[in-house]
C-alpha cells in the first residue's frame, strides 16, 4: 500500500480547481516516476495524469544526474502537462512556471519559511541556501505533452556524502512536516493555473513575477565554461552572468555551480 492516499489528493485539488477528474496514479516503489508517465503516455491519453510514488529506485535530475529518492514521505512526483499551441510560447516559460508553482505552494503551506525560500535558476527550491528540492521538466512535442517532475525533501533525510553539504529538508525548518498531499495539490493546481495566466502574457511578465523569488543577484557562479556574476534573467528567461571580462553571456542552460571569490 502505497503512503500516498490519491483521494485526499484529488479531494485537495478539487478545492482548489473544482471538480478534478484525472487519473492519479500511487506507488510504492518506481524506476522514476517521470519514466513511469512517459510509459503511460507512449501508450494513451494521459493528459492531466499524475504519477507519485512513496520511494524511486532510479530518480532522475537535470543534465542526467540521479535524484536520491529513498525517503517514504518526501514528495516524487510527475504530472503530464499539455503544451498549448503555440510551442514556442509554452516551452521557455515551463521551467520557471514550474519553479514558480512550487515556491507558491510551499510559501502558502509553510508561511513562516519567508525569504529563506527562494529559487535558483531555472527552478531549483532552496532554503537559507540549502536545496529543498529540483524539477525536471521533459518535452514530449511529437505529442505536444511535458512531463514535469518534482522532487522535495519534506521528510529528515541522510544525505549522500555528495549532497550532505548542500542539500536540506523541511524537517530542517518546520516543526510539523507537510502533508504530501497537500504539497502535490497545491503544486499542481498552481502549475496548471499558472502556465495557462503566463502563456498569454509576455514573457516579461513572467520574469517578473520568478525574479521576486530569486536568489539576489551578484552571485559568483559557473556555468560550463562561464564564469562570472550573476545578473538576473533575461527578456527571454535565461540567466544572465557577467563576465570578468565585462561581457554579459545569456545562458540557456546546464547546472549553475557557485563559486567563491
Ligand atoms: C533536479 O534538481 O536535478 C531535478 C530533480 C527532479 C526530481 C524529480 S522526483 C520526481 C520526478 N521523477 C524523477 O525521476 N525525477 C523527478
Amino acid at each position: 500500500m502505497p503512503g500516498f492516499d490519491s483521494e485526499l489528493f484529488l479531494s485537495l485539488l478539487a478545492r482548489r480547481c473544482g471538480r478534478v477528474d484525472r487519473e492519479t496514479v500511487a506507488l510504492c516503489t518506481v524506476d522514476s516516476t517521470s519514466s513511469e508517465l512517459r510509459r503511460r503516455i507512449a501508450t494513451g491519453n494521459a493528459e492531466g495524469t499524475v504519477v507519485v510514488a512513496d520511494t524511486q529506485l532510479e530518480g532522475r535530475g537535470r543534465l542526467g544526474r540521479s535524484w536520491q529518492s529513498n525517503i517514504a514521505g518526501n514528495l516524487y512526483l510527475s504530472v503530464a502537462i499539455p503544451l498549448r499551441a503555440p510551442l514556442s510560447d509554452s516551452v521557455p516559460r515551463l521551467p520557471l512556471v514550474a519553479g514558480l508553482a512550487a515556491a507558491d505552494a510551499l510559501i502558502e503551506l509553510a508561511p513562516s519559511l519567508g525569504e529563506r525560500l527562494r529559487l535558483k535558476w531555472p527552478n531549483d527550491v532552496l532554503v537559507s541556501g540549502k536545496k529543498l528540492g529540483g524539477i525536471l521538466c521533459e518535452l514530449l512535442p511529437q505529442r505536444s505533452m511535458a512531463i514535469v517532475g518534482l522532487g522535495l525533501n519534506l521528510r529528515p533525510a541522510s544525505f549522500d556524502e555528495q549532497h550532505a553539504p548542500t542539500a536540506t529538508s523541511m524537517t530542517d525548518h518546520l516543526e510539523a512536516p507537510l502533508g504530501v498531499e497537500e504539497v502535490a495539490a497545491a503544486f499542481v493546481a498552481g502549475l496548471e493555473a499558472q502556465l495557462a495566466f503566463f502563456c498569454a502574457k509576455p514573457m516579461e511578465a513572467l520574469v517578473a513575477r520568478w525574479t521576486a523569488w530569486a536568489e539576489p543577484p551578484g552571485r559568483r557562479v559557473r556555468v560550463g565554461e562561464v564564469e562570472g556574476f550573476t545578473a538576473g534573467l533575461d527578456s527571454e528567461g535565461r540567466l544572465r552572468v557577467q563576465t570578468d571580462q565585462g561581457e554579459l553571456v545569456s545562458i540557456s542552460g546546464g547546472v549553475v555551480e557557485a563559486v567563491s571569490f
